[in-house]
C-alpha cells in the first residue's frame, strides 16, 4: 500500500479505537433492539455452525446470533477497547477479539459465516480491498455485508471528521474482485422497520 494510504488506514484505526469510537459505543448501546427478525430468519435459512462479525462494537448483531445458533460458536474482533470489553460483560458466551479489519487473527476457510454490518463503509477506498480480501479468506462459506448504497463512491460527511464515511456498491466490489463469489441473496433493511439505518445487505455463497 502507498504510504498515503497507510496513513489514511492508521489515522481511522486510531479515530475508533480512540475517544471517537468510545462516543460511539456510549451512543449506540441498545443498538440490538429491532434486529432479531433479520438474524432469526438468515440463521433458520442457512447452516451456520460458526460466525465471525468484523468491527462488532458491543454485539447488536452478535447478541442475537449469540441467541438462535445452537452452536453458540460466536466470534467478533473489533479495534475497540472500550466495546470489546462491554461485549464480554453484556455477553459472556461471545469471543470478543482486539484486531484490525485488515489482518484478521483467523485461519483460512475459519468460519461459516464472516460478515460486517456499517464497517465497510468506515475504510477507505485504498484499505477496502484489503479488508474484504481478509473476510473472504476467514470465510469457508458465506460473506455478508449490510452498509450504506450509492451506485458511485460517495463521501459523507461524518461527526465532523473526513474522510471517514464511504457510501458505495459495495456487493459490486465484492463481486468484482471475488468472482467466485454467488450472490444468494440481496435486500434492504430500512429505518421504518427498527434497528437497521436503510442499509442494503448483500449475501454471497463462497466455493
Ligand atoms: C458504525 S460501527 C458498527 C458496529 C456494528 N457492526 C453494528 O452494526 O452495530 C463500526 C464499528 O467498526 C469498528 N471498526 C472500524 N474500523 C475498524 C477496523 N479497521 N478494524 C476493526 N474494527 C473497526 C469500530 O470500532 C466500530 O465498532
Amino acid at each position: 500500500m502507498p504510504e498515503t494510504a497507510y496513513s489514511e488506514v492508521s489515522r481511522l484505526e486510531h479515530l475508533w479505537g480512540g475517544e471517537f469510537g468510545n462516543d460511539y459505543v456510549d451512543r449506540n448501546r441498545d443498538a440490538q433492539n429491532g434486529r432479531e427478525p433479520f438474524w432469526k430468519n438468515l440463521t433458520a435459512r442457512y447452516e451456520i455452525e460458526n460466525v465471525l462479525e468484523v468491527g462488532c462494537n458491543v454485539g447488536a448483531n452478535l447478541y442475537w446470533l449469540n441467541r438462535y445458533m445452537e452452536s453458540r460458536s460466536v466470534f467478533g474482533v473489533d479495534i475497540n477497547e472500550k466495546a470489546l470489553k462491554e461485549l464480554k460483560k453484556r455477553n459472556p458466551e461471545v469471543n470478543a477479539i482486539w484486531s484490525p479489519a485488515k489482518e484478521l487473527p483467523f485461519r483460512d476457510r475459519y468460519f461459516d459465516l464472516v460478515f460486517t454490518t456499517g464497517v465497510l463503509i468506515h475504510q477507505t477506498p485504498a484499505s477496502l480491498p484489503m479488508v474484504l480480501s481478509e473476510i473472504v479468506r476467514c470465510s469457508r462459506k458465506y460473506v455478508l455485508c449490510a452498509e450504506y448504497f450509492a451506485e458511485e463512491l460517495t463521501e459523507i460527511p461524518y461527526r465532523n471528521q473526513r474522510g471517514a464515511l464511504f457510501k458505495q456498491n459495495y456487493g459490486k466490489i465484492y463481486q468484482d474482485l471475488f468472482p467466485k463469489l454467488s450472490l444468494v441473496e440481496k435486500g434492504f433493511l430500512s429505518k421504518e422497520t427498527g434497528g437497521w439505518d436503510d442499509v442494503t445487505y448483500w449475501l454471497f455463497r463462497k466455493y
